[in-house]
């Protein structure tokens, strides 16, 4: 089976596949299918966002595919950055100041329990499915580790003695993240169609 991955961002696609390992679904970007265009991204919610970006893909090529988005949700910041987590310090989605932003409005604040989510919204021969992960944890005080991408280095999971996303191997981090989650169900569910 084919499907098309509705993102432009080479780190998902990469994530997802090693997330899938060998099975019989091949996944495809946007660029197989001609689409370099931003896709609007314009919805109050994770979930909107996920529908909108999947049905864009779905209505102007015709495809099966499902998308998948993702916000980081602080409690102490009510929430946000949420829905704006790729644009938290502005349109340029520049990791390093979406972190210092988060890093300097929580300051000493102990209370730092935060949760990644994600989205996937599949559109299979005319119907849609849901699919959501969650991963729990706390925002860091300062950056630990050098691997993943976005906010790795400021999210300590839960359960993990206090490193960071960015300290975990890409296995370790695939087995407990928000996307690792949303995705196996994902697959889960495609295996039995
Ligand atoms: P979007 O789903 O592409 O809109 O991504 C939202 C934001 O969340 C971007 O700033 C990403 O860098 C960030 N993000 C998404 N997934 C992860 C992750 O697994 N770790 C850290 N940051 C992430």
């Amino acid at each position: 089976m084919e499907i098309i991955f509705a993102t432009g961002n080479p780190n998902k696609i990469r994530e997802v596949n090693q997330i899938l390992g060998k099975t019989h679904i091949t996944i495809k970007g946007l660029k197989d299918i001609g689409c370099t265009e931003d896709i609007p991204e314009t919805q109050p919610t994770i979930q909107g966002n996920a529908i909108q970006k999947a049905n864009y893909v779905t209505d102007n090529y015709q495809v099966n595919c499902f998308s998948e988005d993702t916000g980081l949700e602080v409690d102490a910041l009510s929430g946000e950055p949420g829905v704006n987590t790729a644009r938290y310090a502005g349109q340029g989605k520049d990791p390093e100041a979406n972190m210092a932003k988060i890093l300097q409005k929580l300051g000493a604040n102990t209370h730092r329990t935060a949760r990644f989510r994600t989205v996937i919204a599949l559109n299979l021969e005319g119907q849609q499915h849901l699919f959501e992960g969650v991963c729990e944890g706390t925002i860091a005080y300062e950056k630990t580790g050098e691997s993943g991408f976005g906010y790795d280095p400021i999210f300590l999971p839960q359960g993990y003695a206090g490193k960071s996303f960015a300290e975990l191997s890409k296995v370790e981090k695939n087995k407990i993240s928000h996307r690792g989650i949303a995705v196996r169900k994902l697959m889960e569910f495609l295996d039995r169609v």
